[in-house]
């Protein structure tokens, strides 16, 4: 078996629950009593090879929260074989004991919830090692050098975890000592950059020591269940494909509502702002999901090409089209999870930063299949509510021969609920059941992945970590794609730097600046509100 064919084998695998799942759709109706009772199934895992994985930032927020977790939940699910080493890299002076210990305090919580993981939770722990090395200075390279060299030709990932900064610095060392060579892969973290050509840089310094195949751009919204779940609706059923394009297809939406605030990352979020942490990475590379032609296999180039394809058929947005496209917000005192908070100048600390919290805007891939198709983006921070979701809006209906009393007939939706509870909802009209005239109701056609499989599905890291040890890149960026994506961004970000105007405030716990709504408003569109 090639690699090729056991990478798409293994990728497969994944969507291979999907046929099932449709097997479990339910119309949605009101009286619990008449709900069907709902099948599950196992999750499958592929035992992965044995692996050393060095975490840079070892100590780290990412670390902590994502990556140590995932690789517990791997590890208790068996996918992650004994042998395997994981190393944390930090400038703290730790032992091995040491950095066990403060890893053991951090797991707490999650162990404490789930009886699997506390009793792997020992085992886990002797699996993990410590190394304390400073990018910029040579000292204890060779000894960290040498134990990794210990484990012959073994899979040896690197995940750069801390600012881009050292990125150059790191990536030079292991490749001065050797340990850049194949099977080694890199993962790098966003952001990548800042704009087109600070990320041109980065990708310049990686490549210098490893080869592209090697390395492993993450955005972790490819690794969410529901997004490879688009992939396997789009192309492994006959029904939607005739109908995704402009002919069908009114507009799209995508929206990632957060409720949490600046989360003590102050100093990069306030560098940053929601166009460059969230749209030109994770939105972007949803639209392109949505947006790409079939790629002929799912071999790593022939996806990423396509991805690419769309992003450079993004029309550009220049000039003053910059405030007619795009809305800009930072959120202001409000209510948000059940209390009062502070505006983002307070949490701050500052009160002269006019970085966005959050950014609505109106693209178009100009191209055959989507010339005229809105795609309405929004994201931000202090939103009412946590929810990704995919809106694919179809056309109306051509003529109505239902009494005005029946009531107004709407056009079906396919929403893609990528958080909190993931699942696929397809909107479509019936008759209001009963007897007493033809009305029309618009119910969802509602799968939740949770419900219909039984099972909580894995995080997104814990799905891109296996799969940077097997060595599949699909779900991870090109260099050119993230380049296509900031040549996109880069004239929005010149606009607003131009100009004098403030991002509009919004209430926090609202759904961002009035402008945001006028936006889809005027097009005669609304945004979509799960009722249910
Ligand atoms: C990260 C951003 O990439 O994604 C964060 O830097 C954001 O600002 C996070 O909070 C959102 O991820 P998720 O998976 O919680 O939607």
């Amino acid at each position: 078996m090639t690699n090729q064919t056991r990478n798409a084998l293994a990728f497969g695998l994944g969507f291979a629950g999907f046929g099932f799942a449709t097997l479990v759709l339910r119309w949605y109706v009101s009286r619990p009593e008449t709900k069907p009772e709902i099948a599950s199934v196992a999750v499958k895992t592929v035992p992965v090879d044995v692996f050393d994985l060095v975490i840079f930032g070892g100590t780290g927020d990412l670390a902590l929260r994502k990556l140590l977790p995932g690789l517990l939940r791997r590890y208790a699910d068996g996918q992650i074989p004994e042998g395997s080493r994981i190393f944390g890299v930090a400038r703290d002076a730790l032992s091995d004991d040491g950095y066990r210990a403060r890893i053991e305090e951090s797991l707490q919580k999650l162990v404490a919830d789930d009886a699997l993981l506390d009793e792997k939770l020992p085992a886990f722990l002797a699996m993990l090692h410590y190394f304390s090395l400073d990018a910029t200075k040579e000292d204890n390279w060779d000894t960290f050098a040498a134990s990794l060299k210990s484990s012959d030709d073994r899979i040896r990932v690197f995940y750069l975890s801390t600012s881009p900064a050292l990125f150059v610095d790191i990536c030079n060392r292991l490749s001065a000592h050797g340990l850049n060579a194949e099977p080694a892969r890199v993962v790098i973290e966003k952001p990548i950059g800042k704009d087109s050509a600070s990320a041109a840089e980065i990708n310049n310094a990686v490549g210098a020591a490893f080869a592209e195949s090697q390395i492993f751009r993450i955005d972790h919204y490819l690794g969410k269940e529901t997004v490879q779940n688009l992939l396997a609706l789009r192309f492994a059923n006959a029904l939607f494909e005739p109908l995704w394009n402009a002919r069908h297809i009114d507009h799209v939406q995508i929206t990632a509502a957060e409720t949490v605030g600046l989360e003590k990352r102050a100093s990069y979020y306030d560098t940053s702002g929601a166009l460059r942490d969230m749209v030109q990475n994770h939105l972007l590379q949803l639209l392109c999901m949505v947006a790409m032609e079939p790629p002929a296999t799912l071999d790593a180039n022939a996806v990423r090409d396509e991805k690419l394809k769309v992003l450079r058929s993004l029309r550009p947005v220049v000039g003053d089209a910059v405030s007619q496209l795009i809305v800009r917000g930072q959120y202001k005192a409000g209510a948000s999870n059940g209390g009062a908070v502070p505006g983002y100048l307070d949490e701050l600390g500052r009160s002269d930063s006019r970085t966005e919290t959050f950014v609505a805007l109106k693209a178009e891939v100009a191209n055959w299949r989507w010339a005229g198709v809105p795609f309405y983006l929004r994201t931000g921070k202090r939103l009412p509510t946590r929810v990704s979701e995919i809106v694919i809006a179809f056309k109306q209906v051509p003529h109505s021969m239902f009494d005005a009393d029946a009531g107004a007939i709407a056009g079906n939706k396919l929403v893609l609920r990528l958080q909190p509870d993931e699942g696929v909802k397809l909107w479509l009209m019936i008759k209001d059941p009963g007897p007493g005239g033809l009305r029309l109701q618009h119910v969802p056609l509602d799968m939740s992945f949770a419900e219909a499989f039984g099972v909580v599905q894995p995080e997104a890291y814990e799905r891109l970590l296996m799969d940077v040890v097997r060595g599949n890149q699909t779900l991870f960026m090109r260099r050119d794609e993230v380049e296509a994506a900031w040549k996109w961004i880069d004239p929005i970000l010149a606009a607003w730097g131009a100009s004098a105007d403030a991002p509009k405030p919004y209430v926090a716990g609202s759904w961002g600046p009035s402008a945001a709504v006028a936006l889809i408003e005027r097009d005669g569109r609304t945004w979509h509100e799960d009722a249910t």
